[in-house]
């Protein structure tokens, strides 16, 4: 969700910018922008949709050595140009990822300050308050300082100043921002992805910490001091970017799946958890991440005994806060950045609860902010539907579970060792239903409106977590339901061949879905199992076989299917798969 790129250096600027927008792109975005220098001038080229709108109209050999970008995710304001950044006020100008909570009154400032508005967003408020600030100050580190205290929100901040052609400056508070360093030149990005084939050398900016970058210096300041900051190096490579042969970063993302479970699995004896101390568990999560942590309730509660609550984190952090101390917060996330995942967790913090994070990206805003993380091994994941870190996430969460049930002394070692002994042979597992065709069965169900996905107990997780991969890249209204839920109202949207795809995992569960199953078959609804249970044939018109699986590794195999028959449908809708309408990889605003 917006992405920043900036650049000052040895090298021309605009390759490296447009390639950086290209590399944000997977956080979602629906306008882009880039402004130059040039000639002491600075230069702005925006456009709306895909950065190749905008690409058509930059010409890159232009000799600029200095420039900053951005990929916007509209929230203030419609995506039309005049909204897209870079905005341009007096001698200021910026790109911005957050939201300015108080810029209403700040633009009530400016406008009695004379100033004027091009655009509805919040961040040309931000950048006439800099102006404002800078003309009185005459000084950017200074302004810079003054304006960490005035804008309210989340912000990263890429700025170029009229008066300093040799210098770029950052700031940020909650939203991410890093920046980058090498032989040729310095940059700022949203993430290292985006400049991986310019550098892996970078710095972390910090809260409200102030970054004055030229071409062969960088200098940090906090709070009116220049600080030293420690250089980090990023562990992944090129290869990130590359969808090496695959169609779409998806698909490639789900053949990755089979080294997550190994990579997991090699990690768990480094879990530096034991759960063993806490009476409750709370899970707060959003989108996926919320999926897998009803995956876990389902485990946790069964196995090791403990009460979970699974909370999505938007709705977690305005509830009234009634978490008893002995409780443990566990926030799960991919990114280690959406917002209301983030500010859930501060709330339990400052409450004096235990923080845990399952995070899939390294000294991410969650990572550091819980007092323990364990981080999910899916390596960077490109396409906006999660697949793989989902998959991590269920894994890891199972694996606790496990280890809690097993500490608990609520299953037998032998009973732990048979259970290990099947996540061993998860990949292989794994690998067989990736190979399996699903495009004849996308071919029934891609042109239908409505589809519906049930599932009892841990199944009605997966279900959900199959409807949501469905939805978000094909755009075919789906939903899950509790089958048994099914009679209070749902049963009357079941018409002649509406597609319901149910999942049958648990066998305590499977007379009673069965049960619903054929209600629905009675109304005409076209029925898929996804199954490695034993059903009755005259109860589904379609089957996809799981292999064989214990319920710690079922809901891994259950999902695999569901996500490639998702991105088999969107397919033969021809959809944007990667880059699904309106939504965004990294949510860092709530
Ligand atoms: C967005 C993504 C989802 C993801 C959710 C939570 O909506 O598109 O795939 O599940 O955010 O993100 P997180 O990074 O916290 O796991």
């Amino acid at each position: 969700m917006c992405g920043i790129i900036g650049y000052v250096g040895k090298k021309k600027a605009l390759p490296i910018l447009i390639e950086g927008l290209k590399a944000l792109e997977y956080r979602g975005y629906d306008s882009a922008g880039i402004a130059y220098l040039k000639n002491n001038t600075i230069e702005m080229v925006k456009s709306i949709g895909r950065i190749s709108n905008l690409e058509e109209k930059v010409i890159e050999t232009e000799d600029s050595y200095m420039g900053i970008g951005h990929t916007r995710w509209a929230t203030h304001g419609k995506p039309t140009e005049n909204n897209a950044h870079p905005h341009h006020v007096g001698k200021i100008t910026l790109v911005h990822n957050g939201i300015i909570e108080n810029y209403k009154e700040l633009k009530e400032e400016c406008l009695a300050k004379g100033y004027t508005f091009q655009s509805d967003t919040d961040t040309e408020v931000a950048a006439a308050m800099i102006d404002m600030v800078y003309r009185e100050e005459k000084d950017m580190q200074k302004t810079l300082q003054k304006i960490n205290k005035i804008l309210e929100g989340s912000y990263a901040l890429g700025i170029l100043c009229e008066d300093d052609t040799d210098t770029l400056y950052a700031v940020r508070k909650d939203s991410p921002l890093i920046v980058g360093t090498s032989t040729t030149g310095n940059y700022i990005a949203s993430d290292v992805p985006a400049i991986i084939k310019e550098t892996k050398v970078y710095y972390l900016l910090e809260p409200n910490e102030i970054a004055e970058i030229k071409e062969s210096e960088i200098h940090f300041y906090k709070e009116g001091k220049e600080i030293e900051k420690e250089k980090k190096e990023y562990e992944g490579d090129a290869s990130v970017r590359d969808k090496m042969g695959y169609a779409h970063f998806m698909l490639k993302e789900m053949h990755e799946e089979t080294d997550v479970i190994q990579n997991t699995l090699q990690a768990f004896p480094t879990f530096d958890a034991s759960l063993t101390s806490y009476k409750k568990i709370q899970i707060v999560s959003c989108g996926s991440a919320f999926h897998a942590g009803l995956v876990a309730k389902s485990l946790f509660e069964k196995y090791a005994k403990v009460p979970v609550e699974v909370t999505i984190a938007s709705e977690y952090r305005y509830a009234p806060f009634l978490t008893e101390k002995n409780t443990l917060v566990i926030g799960v996330s991919q990114s280690g950045e959406t917002a209301d995942t983030l500010a859930a967790l501060k709330l339990a913090k400052e409450n004096g609860i235990d923080t845990l994070g399952i995070v899939n990206v390294k000294e991410s805003s969650i990572a550091r902010e819980v007092d323990k993380v364990i981080y999910t091994v899916a390596g960077p994941e490109i396409a906006v539907a999660t697949t793989k870190a989902y998959l991590a996430q269920v894994t890891t969460l199972s694996l606790l579970a496990l280890s809690l049930a097993y500490e608990k002394d609520n299953i037998t070692k032998e009973e732990y060792d048979t259970i290990m002994h099947d996540f061993s042979l998860l990949p292989t597992k794994v690998k067989e239903l990736l190979n399996k065709n699903y495009k004849e069965i996308a071919e029934k169900i891609y042109q239908k409106e409505d589809i519906f996905y049930l599932g009892r107990g841990v199944d009605y997780a997966l279900a959900m977590e199959g409807s949501l991969k469905l939805k978000e890249i094909s755009y075919i209204h789906a939903e899950a339901y509790a089958a048994g839920e099914l009679k209070h109202g749902t049963i009357s949207l079941i018409e002649k061949g509406t597609p319901v795809i149910s999942v049958i995992t648990d066998t305590n569960l499977k007379e009673k879905i069965v049960s619903n199953n054929k209600e629905v078959h009675a109304r005409g609804a076209y029925i898929l199992v996804i199954t490695n249970t034993d059903i009755p044939e005259e109860s589904y018109d379609l089957k996809i076989e799981l292999p064989e699986g214990n319920p710690f590794t079922n809901p891994v195999l259950a999902v695999v299917p569901m996500q490639m028959l998702g991105y088999e449908v969107a397919l033969l809708r021809k959809c944007d798969i990667d880059k699904p309408k309106n939504l965004a990889k990294s949510v860092t605003v709530e």
